[in-house]
């Protein structure tokens, strides 16, 4: 096979309904089905990956940060790449070595969803650089395996997670339940005030709530009751309803975090002030127009559709005075970038 630089483009999802711990921690197996919107390209993750006789070793490099895949102390994340990046070459019996290098274009581990974009982007780009001709069920699979929320980055548009019940996680996968095109006018206006990575990384967030929140146990039934009425109020494209499960749901999945002992929060102060802005502003409409969401971080995700765009930017501004916003449609799931994007110099093997 010839030995060429593939560079493709992921981007985050916004999870409504939060899959928040895992019942086998290896290959990333939600206790939930989860529920998630794709974003465009406004947030993203570039990453070029080679296959190469030349490379020696497994290298990433992340916002030009090195990471050896083959030391002895990895990172847990760094850990599941290798383990994918294996079995994605045994599948295309190729034995090369890999050099990747992957930019974010937004804050990395601040609850922002930044190893979703990353993990996809990878597995696109790895499944075209070995031809191994990846269906999106699989490649949802291997992205899962990296980072439990990258596998709904594969697809674009609404995305549901099925939690599975086989021990080997192969029908535990993503599925589109809804493209970009059906109903463009939701839209996400990230809110970001907290740049700093997270005290408390995901991984070790899902598996502390799980062994230590005496309110976890009521959280898998309720996200999964939420991913069907969700799912129902975007067939009929009901922005109330999704609006409100949305806000119940990321609730009651930082309550379960604040009930672990020690307890974990993510929240601040800026956080909880957006919580009470959006909350003041569908009461004044009488509706719901917008709903906030947080992930593992302070940074809020503010749901709404496109036509409230600017009243409820108007409403973030007043209450958080000094955040970044940025305004994220729908997007379509990775896609493949031609050479000129390249961030691999082939002659020197290097990140250029
Ligand atoms: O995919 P992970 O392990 O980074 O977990 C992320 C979980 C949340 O972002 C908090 C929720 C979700 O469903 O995306």
């Amino acid at each position: 096979m010839p030995e060429k630089v593939v560079t493709a483009i992921g981007t985050p999802n916004i999870a409504l309904v939060k899959y928040w711990g895992k019942r086998n921690n290896r290959l990333n197996l939600p206790m939930n089905s989860s529920l998630s919107m794709t974003l465009d390209e406004s947030l993203n993750t570039k990453t070029s990956i080679l296959f190469s006789k030349r490379l020696k070793r497994d290298t990433l490099y992340i916002n030009g940060e090195k990471h050896d895949l083959e030391a002895k102390s990895t990172s847990e994340k760094i850990f599941l790449t290798k383990g994918v990046l294996d079995s994605m070459r045994q599948l295309g019996k190729n034995a090369s070595k890999a050099l990747i290098v992957s930019n974010n274009s937004f804050p990395t581990s601040s609850g922002l969803a930044s190893s979703a974009s990353g993990a996809a982007a990878l597995v696109f780009a790895a499944s075209h650089a070995l031809d191994l001709g990846l269906s999106e069920r699989q490649m949802s699979i291997f992205a899962r395996r990296i980072s439990g929320s990258a596998s709904r980055s594969i697809m674009g548009g609404f995305v549901k997670w099925n939690r599975g019940e086989e021990h080997d996680g192969s029908d535990s996968y993503a599925e589109q339940i809804a493209s970009q095109s059906y109903w463009p006018e939701v839209i996400d206006l990230v809110s970001i005030f907290h740049e700093k990575e997270k005290k408390i990384s995901s991984s070790v967030g899902h598996d502390l709530t799980l062994k230590k929140s005496k309110l976890y146990f009521a959280r898998p039934e309720y996200a999964e009751n939420h991913v069907k009425e969700i799912s129902e109020a975007i067939q009929k494209k009901d922005f109330e309803t999704l609006a409100e499960i949305t806000m119940q749901d990321s609730n009651n999945m930082h309550a379960t975090m604040l009930d672990t002992y020690p307890p974990i929060i993510y929240l601040n102060e800026k956080s909880r002030d957006i919580i009470y802005a959006i909350h003041s502003l569908n009461e004044s409409e009488g509706k719901n127009i917008a709903a906030y969401t947080f992930d593992a971080g302070p940074n809020a995700q503010v749901i709404t559709l496109r036509k409230y765009s600017k009243k409820v930017t108007e409403v973030l501004k007043e209450a958080i005075r000094d955040a970044r916003l940025i305004e994220a449609g729908q997007g379509s799931g990775p896609r493949l970038l031609g050479e000129a994007d390249s961030l691999i110099s082939e002659a020197t093997l290097q990140p250029k």
